[in-house]
């Protein structure tokens, strides 16, 4: 009768956006959340306009009610969740290792690590009671190498993938697959803030095999794939989607 339902956190720009409009297009019932109600508003009636069922649920996802009041929400909407999409996240404040502070290392790790943990515990719990489910936590190529300039935001994408690995762990008992895409540099207003100017982004390309940067619909392809029935023996791996940065 209708298609999976997908929830999407930080779904309100970059690649969270295209990968709700994606999953939309591929006929999902969609679940968005992020922190602006009126952009989110706006994307509901954007993916209702695409034949798409779809509602917005305000969650941060530093906060656990926010977290708990989204699975809730998308339970009450739609009596399950097939697919989660953790997505939200930020840069940080890039920078030099001896600039840090507690409170920029808190800040970026409050929501890549924090944000992820607690929407790995409560998306499990409804898949868990479910028996079925897929996971597609957003890592970064940062997650896998290191970066000078951005200490924080790679120490807190590794930490994503070591939450990914150990959920695929836990969660392959009872029938849910946990996975992680890790993007190269990708056309999203992260990369402009993250880069701060052309001439750094130009640096940041040349460092890609292909030269150019990827889109968000790239990463939004590679996560409806991960999501899919097409990928059903695949848990606990980390996919690069990065033009070849990490080769
Ligand atoms: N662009 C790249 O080059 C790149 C490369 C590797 C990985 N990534 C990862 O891809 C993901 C998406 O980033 P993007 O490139 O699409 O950039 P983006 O457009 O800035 O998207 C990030 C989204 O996360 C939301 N967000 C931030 N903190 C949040 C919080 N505490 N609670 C809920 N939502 C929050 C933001 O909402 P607000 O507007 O409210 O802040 C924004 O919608 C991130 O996890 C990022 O680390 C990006």
């Amino acid at each position: 009768m209708s298609g999976p339902v997908v929830l999407i956190t930080g779904a309100l720009t970059g690649i969270g956006r295209a990968t709700a409009l994606t999953f939309a297009r591929e006929g999902a019932r969609l679940v968005v959340s992020g922190r602006r109600d009126e952009v989110g508003q706006a994307l509901v009636e954007e993916l209702r306009g695409l034949g798409a069922e779809a509602e917005y649920v305000r969650a941060d996802v530093r906060l656990e009610d926010d977290v708990r009041n989204l699975l809730d929400q998308a339970v009450s909407r739609f009596g399950r969740v097939d697919v989660a999409v953790n997505n939200a996240g930020t840069e940080g404040t890039p920078g030099a290792v001896t600039d840090q502070t507690a409170e920029t290392y808190a800040a970026t790790f409050d929501t890549n690590v924090l944000g992820v943990l607690l929407s790995l515990k409560h998306e499990l719990q409804v898949m868990r009671a479910q028996g079925a489910g897929a996971i597609v936590n957003v890592s970064s190529a940062y997650g896998h190498v290191g970066g000078a300039y951005a200490s924080v935001y790679v120490a807190s994408k590794h930490a994503v993938e070591g939450l990914t690995k150990s959920a695929a762990l836990e969660a392959a008992g009872y029938g849910v697959r946990v996975n992680a895409v890790a993007p190269g540099p990708i056309e999203t207003g992260m990369l402009d803030r993250f880069t701060g100017n052309e001439e750094n982004k130009a640096g940041l390309t040349a460092q890609v095999a292909m030269k150019r940067v990827g889109t968000a619909q790239e990463i939004a392809d590679t996560i409806v794939f991960i999501a899919s029935s097409k990928a059903t023996y695949i848990t606990g791996q980390s996919f690069g989607v990065d033009g070849g940065f990490r080769a």
